[in-house]
């Protein structure tokens, strides 16, 4: 399990404030990043001593890719173009990218975070957990179900809406024969109670079967001990419970989580499945939002 704290941004003393700006964008989208990662000899005299280098602006990790930000001095684009083209010949297996403003968008896009992101962009406070991050866990999730349902056939039961993105993503990561089935509840008050109800059923038996309930985000509990209890009355062959996000602080009462994504602290968030009046659903990666979206 993950524990997600707050996220401390390295800040290393950039040259340009444009590079300031690259790595805040950077930031906002979850891309892993190193400033000036290594210089590259471009001409070396025959003592061995370097006449010329260059050292790229960004490293990239997850692109495997160097990234050189242009300035607005066309003087400076030409002679950087030459560097590049330079580096390329002599280091064929590095990939290095030289970015004008108006790339920035286009490598953001090409990285995966689509127009959704760009739309809520004003709602949003911080991205609490990034794609890749996401990404990240879901695999770790799916392969040890995998291993641990090894020579079975687990049913998967998603609990509609939320769970939406993170289902399709983890049945994905499961090297076995999985189905799949979905349940929605709503929950209102009587008396001063949450009653929580069904108002889609399963269409799948589960008698005999290995269950595995998956959820979006177990915040109080309520809505899955009231699962757990209606499941398990109909007899299935083990029943388990994998959640993408545990948000503990709240939680009254003592529903078994046995695959956990994330823990994550109190606070209301949205994205990858998760609504705020059912918005938001579409966003890559989970964030929290600016209080005057919370209206
Ligand atoms: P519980 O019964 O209190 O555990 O409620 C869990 C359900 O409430 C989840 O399955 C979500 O659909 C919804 N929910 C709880 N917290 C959040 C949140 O922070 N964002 C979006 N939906 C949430
Ligand atoms: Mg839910």
């Amino acid at each position: 399990m993950q524990q997600v704290d707050e996220r401390v941004a390295e800040r290393p003393r950039f040259a340009h404030e444009s590079e300031a700006e690259f790595a805040r964008l950077l930031n906002f989208y979850g891309i892993r990043w190193e400033y000036e990662r290594r210089s590259f000899p471009l001409r070396v005299a025959p003592d061995g001593t370097v006449l010329e280098a260059f050292t790229p602006d960004f490293y990239l990790p997850d692109l495997d890719t160097y990234v050189e930000l242009t300035t607005l001095r066309q003087s400076l684009v030409t002679q950087k173009n030459r560097k590049v083209r330079r580096l390329r010949e002599l280091y064929p297996g590095i990939k290095v990218l030289l970015l004008y403003r108006r790339d920035y968008q286009a490598l953001l896009a090409k990285y995966g975070y689509g127009s959704a992101g760009l739309e809520s962009i004003g709602d949003i406070d911080r991205v609490l957990i990034t794609a890749a991050d996401l990404e990240r866990r879901v695999e770790e999730l799916g392969l040890q179900i995998s291993k641990d349902y090894r020579g079975r056939d687990p049913l998967l039961v998603g609990v509609l809406k939320g769970v939406s993105c993170f289902l399709a993503d983890l049945m994905r990561c499961i090297s076995l024969h999985v189905t799949i089935d979905y349940m929605a509840l709503s929950s209102y008050r009587r008396n001063g109670d949450e009653v929580v109800q069904i108002v889609k059923d399963l269409d799948e038996e589960i008698a005999g079967r290995d269950v595995i309930i998956v959820e979006d985000i177990v915040d109080t509990g309520m809505s899955l001990l009231y699962l757990l209890n209606e499941l398990r009355s109909r007899g299935p062959a083990s029943l388990e419970v994998c959640a993408l996000l545990d948000r503990r602080a709240r939680r009254i009462t003592d529903a078994p989580i046995k695959y956990v994504g994330f823990e994550i602290p109190d606070v209301f968030v949205v994205g990858y499945g998760l609504d705020y009046r059912q918005r938001y659903r579409n966003l890559p990666f989970i964030a929290t939002l600016k209080p005057q979206a919370l209206q």
